[in-house]
């Protein structure tokens, strides 16, 4: 885990928060590479379920709501962890994470407290109980409020969903394992409704959706685990979940969620606010309310997971060598152009002219002309750059049966093959 979290600070992956000043817990800042690898997640997520669809549409709802959407949902009574202070450090810690004594200074805890993890905050200038807000603790909370502004402006017929990708915010008593449990978070998420009687239907489309997304873009199916989540453990809404379990680095813990969340939230909504949230049924003429399956994407998991599956040390040509095996879908940089040498203008001309071609069909190409070759394949791997591209002699046409080809060298062999110019874009895309 630590050789991860110190490739990602190191190639501008992810930096901690606030880092200058100390760092602030909980909190990462993604770098240049990081964002690119997160928005394509994002991208083939949206794609996947919401483009491609057509029982799919989309929001992007205010951070900020109505205090009375979480009294409503039961985050404000209902949305808390168990804590615990030591007596002699008075360090706190999650009451299920620690054994009897404290594990900083081995002094007695206090009693086990509830701690509501929504973050407060105060909404215009007046100060006081009327002005309080929260930064909401999951975007779901956006889909339902909109359900009958959707229903209003779209009509659309039962089975069928809305997504949304957003912050959420989680006062977390322990953030830990890097981006794995942090207090600003990103989720993807999706409100499917159904009628009641199918949701054992939707609920397993659902589950063999999630298990294909988390393949499509490089998790390897044999360590994602599914959990049953026995009653107990269950969040307050949900009538059965299933937790994507993924091996990371510090254990096995949960990537994503899938929950059956019945009419708990369209109900409770409906009720507080006075609003209409059923649904009428053009064909039979039966008005009702319906039911909710949830498949819950948090976006900083998948990163982490997919830098963990990604992650490889092996031997190429005789010396070992770290790199990312990213598939290109996710890969921050498609492909990495260089001049065979930096000090011949005819050469970075033409590699220029190369990359600037690329570029404007593929967008995620990176110009390198730093160092010897070998090193900037190096540093190609490391960010893990499926393809590297060298503009050489040949590729000016110093051997005439090879002018205009290029070198193309495959990240994961270290094998390299000749290929024209044109057909670049078809090889990276
Ligand atoms: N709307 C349902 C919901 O929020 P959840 O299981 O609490 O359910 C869903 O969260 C997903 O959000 C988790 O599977 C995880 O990927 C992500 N997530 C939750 N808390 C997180 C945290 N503190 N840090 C990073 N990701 C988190």
């Amino acid at each position: 885990m630590e050789k991860i979290v110190s490739l990602c600070k190191r190639r501008g992956f992810i930096y901690p928060g606030s880092e200058i000043y100390g760092g602030l817990s909980g909190t990462w800042d993604y770098g240049p590479l990081g964002v690119e690898l997160k928005n394509n997640i994002k991208q083939l997520w949206w794609r996947t379920f919401v483009q491609e669809r057509d029982d799919m549409c989309g929001v992007d709802a205010a951070i900020l709501m109505s205090p009375e959407v979480w009294k409503a949902s039961g985050h404000v009574d209902g949305f808390q962890d168990p804590l615990v202070e030591c007596a002699k450090c008075k360090r706190r810690f999650r009451a299920d994470q620690v054994a009897d004594t404290c594990p900083e200074c081995g002094g007695k805890f206090g009693e086990v407290r509830q701690f509501n993890m929504m973050f407060k905050t105060q909404i215009g200038a007046a100060e006081g109980e009327g002005s309080i807000s929260y930064l909401r603790p999951e975007t779901a909370g956006g889909i339902f409020v909109n359900f009958k502004n959707i229903i209003d402006s779209f009509h659309p017929k039962l089975p069928f969903g809305i997504a949304q990708i957003g912050k959420a915010f989680r006062n977390e008593i322990a953030p830990r394992d890097f981006i794995f449990r942090v207090r600003e978070m990103e989720q993807m998420e999706i409100e499917y409704f159904v009628r009641p009687q199918e949701w054992e239907q939707g609920f397993e489309s659902w589950r063999n959706a999630t298990r294909g997304f988390m393949e499509s873009i490089g998790v390897p199916r044999e360590h994602v685990h599914e959990l049953e989540v026995a009653p107990e453990d269950r969040a307050h809404y949900s009538k059965r979940t299933i937790d994507f379990e993924f091996d990371f680095p510090f254990g096995r813990k949960e990537l994503c969620g899938l929950a059956y969340r019945t009419d708990f939230d369209l109900s409770a909504h409906a009720k507080a606010s006075g609003a209409d949230l059923t649904y009428l049924d053009d064909a039979t003429g039966e008005r009702f309310t319906p039911h909710v399956i949830e498949p819950s994407f948090g976006v900083d998991r998948t990163v982490l997971a997919l830098l963990a599956s990604a992650y490889t040390e092996d031997e190429l040509g005789g010396e070992p060598r770290t790199y990312l095996k990213f598939n290109s879908a996710v890969a921050p940089v498609k492909a990495a152009v260089f001049p065979l040498l930096k000090n011949k203008p005819e050469l970075v001309a033409k590699a220029r002219e190369v990359y600037l071609m690329l570029k404007k069909q593929i967008p995620q190409v990176m110009w390198d002309d730093n160092g010897n070759i070998g090193k900037r394949y190096r540093r190609q791997d490391e960010i893990g750059t499926p393809y590297c591209i060298t503009i050489d002699f040949d590729t000016l046409g110093e051997t005439a049966s090879l002018k205009d080809t290029v070198t193309i060298r495959n990240r994961d062999t270290g094998e390299q093959e000749r290929v024209s110019v044109d057909s670049l874009v078809s090889r990276i895309a």
